[in-house]
């Protein structure tokens, strides 16, 4: 419904959820050879609980509300018990490597780039499709500079590096913290291509360490790069709460989980609550062949284990945290301008220019003169 996406190292933008029932496939067991060691010992396992599940996904498949189940927990026909034995998540670290040294080298970082009073950083993807010159990644920096009260923020910005040029690059802009990201066995610097292989595995991969950050005890505020910092969102964002995202279409209540999730934009704390939640929708991924981790929670976000984890998620409203799936109305109340329902570079570019364009337009006259057309967006042209 929304063919929203991007390309290149930024994530995963506006999807919607409610396609969720079409993909499922019941034998599907993940061929994603560099996390296949990491199961080895439970596959057997894993491979019983697929049947089961494959078999309810299919009936599920066959009848007309593909994912209620998913969703509302609280009704019908799928009972709690047939839900959740298929898909439990890990009681314990199982499946997760515990690579020491990566967390020494990550902990280094988060404790140079941390704000100091309340231990949170800022957190994005790099590769190096988005590293050329004039490219999202510039204009991603210029925003938090021309940004009202976001310049600050830059010290505080980690960047994960996904390729050498994307780390050189970081380290080439000052203040940055840059951390280089090991993936054995995979090439990330062209442009991965949206929903190819390794676009795939560049999301998942940025789960697992954004679930090592919340363990090192780190708040993080993670975005795409081709979202534009324009105010400080830590003046909007909830004080409760546990998981705040910014959504594709808001839908007028900050609780209600039928907004679309769109996790380009996340505020996470961190707390034993968001640890699991990190670590079952991870795993959620072998069940889920084929999907980028926004789809997948947007399709587990209403699920009864999640429920009982006791997570609190927050939709923060597009008024504020608005993109091109749902522009905010209004220059005034506008924190942040994300470049979903955009596919491709060359396009988000051509729109995330005009947003700078529009920013500064803004910011040149004094309040008085600025009328309704000066407060309203010229985008989205191409994208959208
Ligand atoms: C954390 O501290 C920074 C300043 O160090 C401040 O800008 C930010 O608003 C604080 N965040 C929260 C959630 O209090
Ligand atoms: C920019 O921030 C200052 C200080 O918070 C505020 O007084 C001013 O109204 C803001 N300007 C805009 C355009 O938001
Ligand atoms: C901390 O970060 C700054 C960049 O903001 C960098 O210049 C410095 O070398 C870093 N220090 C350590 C110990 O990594
Ligand atoms: C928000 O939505 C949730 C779930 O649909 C509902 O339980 C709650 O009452 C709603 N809150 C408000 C303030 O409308
Ligand atoms: C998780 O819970 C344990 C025991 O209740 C507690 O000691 C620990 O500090 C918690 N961890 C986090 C990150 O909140
Ligand atoms: C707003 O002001 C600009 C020039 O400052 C002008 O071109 C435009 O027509 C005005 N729009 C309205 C709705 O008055």
């Amino acid at each position: 419904m929304h063919p929203a996406a991007t390309s290149g190292g930024g994530g995963v933008d506006g999807s919607d959820a409610k396609g969720g029932g079409d993909t499922l496939e019941s034998g599907g067991y993940h061929r994603d050879s560099n996390h296949k060691h990491m199961f080895s010992g439970v596959a057997i396992k894993i491979t019983l609980m697929l049947v089961v599940l494959g078999t309810t996904l299919v009936l599920l498949n066959q009848s007309s509300y593909p994912m209620t189940f998913f969703r509302n927990h609280n009704s019908n026909v799928f009972s709690f018990h047939q839900y959740t034995s298929p898909v439990s998540p890990p009681t314990s670290s199982v499946g997760y490597p515990q690579a020491k040294d990566e967390n020494i080298e990550l902990e280094k970082t988060l404790r140079n780039a941390t704000m100091k009073d309340n231990k949170t950083v800022i957190i994005t993807n790099l590769n190096a499709a988005w590293t050329e010159p004039n490219s999202v990644f510039d204009l991603f920096l210029e925003s938090f500079k021309i940004g009202n009260g976001t310049a600050h923020l830059l010290n505080h910005l980690v960047v994960y590096a996904f390729d050498k040029t994307a780390y050189e690059r970081c380290k080439a802009a000052a203040r940055l913290h840059c951390y280089a990201v090991m993936t054995e066995g995979v090439d990330f610097s062209g442009e991965a291509y949206f929903m190819s292989e390794d676009y795939l595995k560049m999301t998942w991969r940025k789960i697992d360490l954004l679930r090592t950050v919340l363990e090192l005890g780190y708040d993080f505020v993670y975005t795409d790069a081709d979202v534009m910092w324009l105010r400080d969102p830590f003046k909007k964002f909830y004080a409760d709460g546990d998981f705040e995202m910014s959504c594709d279409h808001y839908r007028a209540n900050y609780s209600d989980l039928s907004n679309t999730a769109n996790t380009g934009l996340t505020y996470v704390k961190s707390n034993n609550r968001t640890i699991e939640l990190y670590k079952y929708w991870y795993n959620a991924q072998e069940y889920f062949p084929g999907r980028h981790d926004q789809d997948v929670l947007n399709m587990i976000k209403g699920n009864p284990f999640v429920h009982q984890i006791g997570v609190e998620f927050r939709f923060v409203d597009t008024a504020y945290f608005g993109g091109f799936c749902e522009p905010s109305k209004d220059l005034d109340d506008v924190i942040t301008m994300h470049a979903n329902c955009c596919i491709g570079i060359q396009n988000k570019m051509h729109d995330l220019t005009m947003v700078i364009h529009d920013w500064k337009r803004y910011m040149a006259l004094p309040s008085s003169n600025r009328n309704s057309t000066i407060r309203s967006w010229t985008v989205p042209r191409i994208c959208g």
